[in-house]
This record gives structure tokens, C-alpha cells and sequence, in this order.
């Protein structure tokens, strides 16, 4: 354990946003720049590997400047007098896209001769749940739903997570943007799903509440193809109401799992984090079913939901005081797990 650190440079280049931030003590995000790769993939429908590794080496260090000058440090060398650390995101991910972010730390932090922290993704999305809600009580459930993870967990505290249920096919966010390329909404899926239900009617279809009584588990692949059979047997239906349907179904299952598997935890509190958390109809039942509970409800900004790297320099931060540093010879993985107490 080392005392308390106080800025860490956060650098988080796993999938298509390259995100710099400074965070210091207390979780105060000095300054958070995320630089979306969506138009660059848009045209073919999802994210391209080869794309996204390239467009974070031409977008980290103007990302990383920016960070810096919206610290209010100085960019370059000065920068790592004022900063204890610099964190990166070392898995999982798309591996050429995190070599580009972990290198760059790695490089950094040997220039300014400050340690280098390499941060579970996962991991930092629960902290993202929590940088708005400092001094809540443990344990919390946390619903991470993201487009390559759907998670639910009791948070114990940072770094004692129990898994009480994951999915055993698709994502939840894989599954809204397989939907909306089905219906021809556009990519990123999640948010075109969005605007469409708006002008829906979530009742139009009763699409599958797949595994609604059946544990903790998820299971969406099946929902995505009622969605399918749906719109070919009714080629008269409209996205909208098609979309209100299928997210009501997928909200359903998610608020009904993760209140029973925080009433199993004894939760003290219910928690969103991952991009999916940024959709309102899942923030709002989630709100709800807290209040039936009467147990707080810890809804992060949606820009915390999202992938960025406040979130990144948070658990950084945390793991340099509890954990300590990384060495340098420890590489990117793009299959880490989130780890998980016996
Ligand atoms: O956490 P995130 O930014 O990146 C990953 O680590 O995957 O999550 C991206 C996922 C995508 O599947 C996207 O469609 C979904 O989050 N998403 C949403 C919304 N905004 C983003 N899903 C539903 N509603 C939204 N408003
Ligand atoms: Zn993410």
C-alpha cells in the first residue's frame, strides 16, 4: 500500500473511442476527452478492427494533449511533474487498439519517471458507476452492460467483486446494434434503437423474456431472432414499434434480474454502468424498481456510462494505492476477465 496518489493520467484506447482524462483524489475528473472513431466505422456497420488500431495512433496524443491542457498542466515534460501515474487500459479489448494505448502509457510513464498502472476495463466501469456517488454503503449491485459484456455483480468494495450473473450468448448492447442493423437504423445501434421506441408502442410485439424465472443468468440471441421472424411475418410493422418492443423486452429482463440478484446480495444499493446504461428506458426502470425497494439507485451521467477514460484513471488510482504498480514487461490481454473473490 502507498500513500494516497494525487493526479493520474488515464488513457483508454480498447475499441473505437480513444479517451484521455486527469482524475485526482476524491474521484474529481479534472478533465475527460473522448474522441469517437463512430463516423469512421458507420459506413460498414460496426467497428473495424484495423480501422480502430490505426485511428488511435493518429488520435492519442492530441487526445492526451487535450487532457492535459484541461487540467490545466502543462503539455509535455512538465505534465509528469504534476502526475503520479499514468493508467492505462490493458484488457479486454481489441488487441491492436490496446497495444496502442498501453504502449503510449508505458512510454509516458518512463519519460516522466512515474509508475504505470494497467487497469481491467471492466474493472473501470464499475468505478465510472461510482465517480458520482462517493461514501455509498457496500455491497452494491452493479449491472454492466456494455456491447462486449452484460455483468451483473455485488461490489463489495473497489476490487472485491461476486458474480451473480452473466450472459450465456449475446451482449446486451451486441444485441440492440444486431436490432437496429436488422431494421437498417444505423450504427451505433443502442442509441438509433433509442429514437426509434420513442415513437413507438413497447407493447406492439410480446417479444421473449428469455430466462426471466431461471437465475441470474442473461440470454439474448433468442430475442434478436423473435425480432427477426417478427418483422418477416409482419413486413407491414413499423421500426418504431418493432424497436419500443424489442427494448422494453430487453429492459424487462435486465431490471427483473438485477433486482433479484441484489435482494439475493443484500444490496444496499442498485448501480448502472456500460454504454447500455445510457439508455433511458433501462435508467428509468431501473429508478423505479430502487424506489420500490427503497434502496438508492446510483445512475451515473451518461457520459460515465459510456467508454472513456476518467473511469480508467479512477481505477487506476485506486490500484496504485491498494495494488500498486504495474510492471512494464506486463503486456495488454484481450481476454482479461474481471477478477472475482473466491
Ligand atoms: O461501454 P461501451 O461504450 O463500449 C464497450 O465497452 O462495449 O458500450 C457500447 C454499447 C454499444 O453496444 C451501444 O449500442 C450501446 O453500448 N449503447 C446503448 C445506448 N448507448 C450506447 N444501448 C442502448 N441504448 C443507448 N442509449
Ligand atoms: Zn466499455
Amino acid at each position: 500500500m502507498s500513500p494516497a496518489p494525487g493526479l493520474v493520467l488515464g488513457i483508454e484506447t480498447s475499441c473505437d473511442d480513444t479517451a484521455a482524462a486527469v482524475v485526482g483524489p476524491g474521484g474529481a475528473i479534472r478533465s475527460s476527452v473522448v474522441s469517437s472513431q463512430v463516423d469512421l466505422h458507420a459506413v460498414y456497420g460496426g467497428v473495424v478492427p484495423e480501422l480502430a488500431g490505426r485511428a488511435h495512433l493518429e488520435l492519442l496524443v492530441p487526445v492526451v494533449a487535450a487532457a492535459l491542457e484541461g487540467a490545466g498542466l502543462p503539455p509535455g515534460p512538465g505534465a509528469g511533474a504534476a502526475l503520479d501515474a499514468v493508467a492505462a487500459t490493458v484488457g479486454p479489448g481489441l488487441i491492436g487498439s490496446l497495444l496502442v494505448g498501453v504502449s503510449a502509457a508505458k512510454a509516458l510513464a518512463l519519460s516522466w519517471e512515474v509508475p504505470f498502472v494497467g487497469v481491467n476495463h471492466l474493472e473501470g466501469h464499475l468505478f465510472a458507476s461510482l465517480l458520482d456517488h462517493p461514501g455509498q454503503a457496500w455491497p452494491v449491485a452493479v449491472l454492466l452492460v456494455s456491447g462486449g459484456h452484460t455483468l451483473l455483480v455485488s461490489m463489495e468494495g473497489p476490487g472485491r467483486y461476486r458474480l451473480l450473473g452473466q450472459t450465456l450468448d449475446d451482449a446486451a448492447g451486441e444485441a440492440f446494434d444486431k436490432v437496429a442493423r436488422f431494421l437498417g437504423l444505423g450504427y451505433p445501434g443502442g442509441p438509433a434503437i433509442e429514437r426509434a421506441a420513442t415513437a413507438g408502442d413497447p407493447e406492439a410485439f410480446a417479444f421473449p423474456r428469455a430466462m426471466l424465472d431461471a437465475g441470474l443468468d442473461f440470454s439474448f440471441s433468442g430475442l434478436k431472432t423473435a425480432v427477426v421472424h417478427a418483422v418477416r411475418a409482419h413486413p407491414d410493422a413499423t421500426d418504431e414499434d418493432v424497436a419500443a418492443s424489442f427494448q422494453q423486452a430487453a429492459v424487462d429482463v435486465l431490471v427483473a434480474k438485477t433486482v433479484r440478484g441484489a435482494q439475493a446480495a443484500g444490496a444496499r444499493g442498485i448501480c448502472l454502468a456500460g454504454g447500455v446504461a445510457a439508455n433511458s428506458c433501462l435508467r428509468a426502470a431501473v429508478a423505479a424498481a430502487c424506489e420500490e425497494l427503497d434502496i438508492p439507485a446510483y445512475v451515473p451521467g451518461r457520459a460515465m456510462c459510456t467508454d472513456n477514460a476518467a473511469m480508467i484513471a479512477a481505477a487506476g488510482r485506486w490500484q496504485l494505492e491498494h495494488v500498486g504498480p504495474t510492471p512494464l514487461d506486463e503486456g495488454a490481454d484481450p481476454a482479461l476477465r474481471l477478477p472475482l473473490l473466491g
